[in-house]
């Protein structure tokens, strides 16, 4: 009996110490990997207008450690500190991360890895985090992707939800996500999202519901 109790209490406690460890390590099942499109990113952004960089290319906004009961989190997580990148890898990333609303890139980047960098940190270390995401920009160019599919920056047209995921699932064969964002009346597209497995390796369908209104026309401008 009291050998029963023991074993009962040990058992316990190793539940215990296993809820700590799946909470402060963060416990992400995929990775979202959002890439922006700059004019619609500057377009609503609060920062000063002069700052603003609106390039016609789509550009990393972050590599986002996810899980399916709330896409949001993960974040914050106890990991440890942005250090400086090498310039190597810094220069990739001016070009494929820029801070596009106030110029500061070192800025931006430092804010996406602690906000989710951190929580991944048991799958990538910082260097991995950086290089994973400009491999990852690397493998697909959205807007040449959207170019072929006669989908251009117009101020006039709109396109379905439905016309803009199947032409970068053509390319990637996997279900991207698109995100908008609200002008007054003119529904945006802002971003657009890859899902990658745990690892950050392999990719896999996003199959969240949409973050666009899918009965409304979207702009792309
Ligand atoms: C898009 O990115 C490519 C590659 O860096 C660059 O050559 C080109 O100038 C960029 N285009 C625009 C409009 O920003
Ligand atoms: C999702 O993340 C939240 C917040 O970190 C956590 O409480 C929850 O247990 C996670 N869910 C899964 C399935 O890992
Ligand atoms: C974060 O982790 C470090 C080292 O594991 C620990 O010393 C520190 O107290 C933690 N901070 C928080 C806010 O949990
Ligand atoms: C850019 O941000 C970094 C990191 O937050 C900071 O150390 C640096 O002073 C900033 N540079 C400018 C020009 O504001
Ligand atoms: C992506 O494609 C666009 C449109 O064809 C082109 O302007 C841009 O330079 C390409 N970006 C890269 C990094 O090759
Ligand atoms: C876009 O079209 C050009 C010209 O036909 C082709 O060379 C290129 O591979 C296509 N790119 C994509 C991403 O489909
Ligand atoms: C998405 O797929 C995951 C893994 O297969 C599953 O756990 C989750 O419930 C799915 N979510 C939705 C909204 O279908």
């Amino acid at each position: 009996m009291a050998m029963l109790k023991s074993s009962l209490a040990f058992l316990v406690l190793a539940f215990a110490f296993f809820l700590c460890f799946i909470m402060s390590t963060g416990s992400h099942v995929y990775f979202q990997f959002v890439q922006q499109w700059p004019p619609t990113t500057c377009r609503l952004s609060s920062k000063p207008r002069y700052k603003h960089r609106p390039l016609q290319n789509f550009t990393i906004h972050g590599l986002w450690p996810s899980n399916y009961s709330n896409p949001t989190k993960p974040s914050n997580c106890n990991g440890s500190q942005f250090k400086i990148l090498p310039p190597q890898l810094i220069s990739k990333l001016k070009i494929s991360w820029p801070d596009v609303e106030s110029g500061n890139d070192t800025r931006f980047w430092e804010g996406e890895w602690n906000k989710h960098g951190t929580c991944s940190e048991q799958t990538l270390n910082q260097l991995q985090y950086f290089e994973r995401s400009y491999s990852m920009w690397k493998s697909y160019n959205i807007t040449e992707i959207l170019k072929n599919a006669s989908i251009i920056p117009s101020a006039t047209q709109t396109w379905k939800y439905s016309d803009i995921v199947s032409a970068i699932k053509t390319a990637t064969k996997r279900t991207p996500l698109l995100r908008c964002k609200w002008d007054k009346n003119t529904q945006l597209l802002h971003e657009v999202v890859f899902c990658y497995g745990y690892n950050a390796i392999k990719q896999i369908d996003c199959n969240r519901t949409a973050g666009c209104k899918n009965n409304v026309g979207i702009s792309f401008q």
